[in-house]
């Protein structure tokens, strides 16, 4: 999940002095330098590109901004209005800074290192776009998908062909693997699920290998429950982020066999450290080793993780490898 970030001494230094979290997105050399910072410090498998999912609404013309201590907060689109007066004609120009990021990352990372690219998958980032930032429940966006379906999916829509585009950018850049990131799926019921979370997904999938059929992609529907098993089945998918709430003898049963599996160790157990990480490590390396499997989180690394923790972490991991 997320390497780079408010955890590292090294960022927040790059961080303090610029005022926008956007600002630094799109600033190719600093964008650069904090996606290589992890790698430098850890000597990981593979990179991240540094961005953040939300700026497809801000390359569509809505408002979006970072705010210390709150996170993001857009101006809410509700209404097929406002839906209307979104525009994709300046996409591909306001995310271009992050494609010379891609090929700038791609230049300098060792030959073995991955380069991850990636996307808010449509719904989550709908989430943002209608309820104005993060929510507790969800009540705006999912009236609107449950009860205005053919008005909500011209959302969807607008977000799966920016989206695709943006993705293709990266592709050509230089990503060789790209990151579906649906955080809040775990929001929406199983079949409303299926058809704003999967469906754009493999859509998503589609298009990426149409333009580069050796690209790999991993699916991260967070809280999908058993519904991951979907995800595992669809030939376009090739990775599944598995949150920490998946159950690891049934993902090894039902998803491992049909895709690689990326997890799931709880951020927290990062976090706290000791042999409460040690043993969780463990455990999943013992489920998932001799099948296609990352070692990863099950969601993003949190701010106050010590980074000697994570030092840790990458020492039982590759402990394992020889
Ligand atoms: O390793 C990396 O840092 C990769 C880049 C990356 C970021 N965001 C940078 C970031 C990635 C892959 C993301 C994904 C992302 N962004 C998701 C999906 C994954 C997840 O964590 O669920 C989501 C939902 C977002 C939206 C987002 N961006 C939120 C909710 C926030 C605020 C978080 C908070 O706690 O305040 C962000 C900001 C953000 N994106 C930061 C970083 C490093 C922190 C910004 C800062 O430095 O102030």
């Amino acid at each position: 999940m997320r390497q780079a970030g408010r955890y590292l001494p090294e960022y927040r230094e790059i961080r303090k002095n610029v005022t926008s979290f956007l600002d630094l997105c799109f600033t190719p050399e600093l964008a650069i330098e904090v996606t290589l910072q992890p790698i430098r410090r850890f000597a990981m498998d593979a990179a991240i590109l540094f961005s953040d999912i939300l700026v497809i609404p801000f390359a569509l013309g809505q408002k979006v901004d970072f705010i210390e201590g709150t996170g993001p907060v857009l101006e809410p689109v509700r209404t097929v209005d406002d839906l209307r007066a979104l525009s994709a004609t300046a996409v591909h120009e306001r995310l271009a800074p992050v494609y010379e990021t891609v090929r700038g990352v791609a230049a300098e990372l060792p030959g073995d290192v991955g380069l991850i690219g990636f996307a808010g998958a449509p719904w989550t980032v709908a989430t943002y776009m209608v309820e104005g930032g993060t929510s507790r429940n969800f009540a705006n966006v999912k009236r609107w998908a449950y009860a205005a379906p053919e008005e909500f999916g011209e959302l969807v829509d607008v977000l799966v062909e920016a989206t695709a585009e943006y993705l293709v950018g990266q592709v050509r850049a230089g990503a060789r693997v790209i990151q579906l990131f649906d955080t809040w799926a775990g929001a929406l019921h199983e079949d409303a699920l299926i058809r704003w979370c999967l469906e754009p997904t493999i859509e998503l999938a589609r298009r990426v290998k149409a333009a580069d059929p050796d690209v790999r992609v991993i699916a991260f529907p967070r809280g999908a429950a058993t519904l991951y098993a979907r995800y595992a089945r669809a030939p376009e998918i090739d990775g599944l982020g598995i949150d920490h709430t998946v159950e690891r003898a049934w993902a090894k049963a039902e998803l491992q066999p049909h895709c690689a599996v990326q997890g799931n160790l709880d951020p927290i157990a990062l976090l706290a450290g000791g042999d409460h990480m040690r043993r969780q490590a463990e455990a999943i390396l013992d489920s998932f080793s001799d099948g296609p499997f990352v070692f990863n989180l099950g969601h993003g690394i949190l701010p106050e993780t010590p980074p000697d923790h994570v030092a840790r972490l990458i020492d039982i991991v590759r402990g394992r490898d020889s």
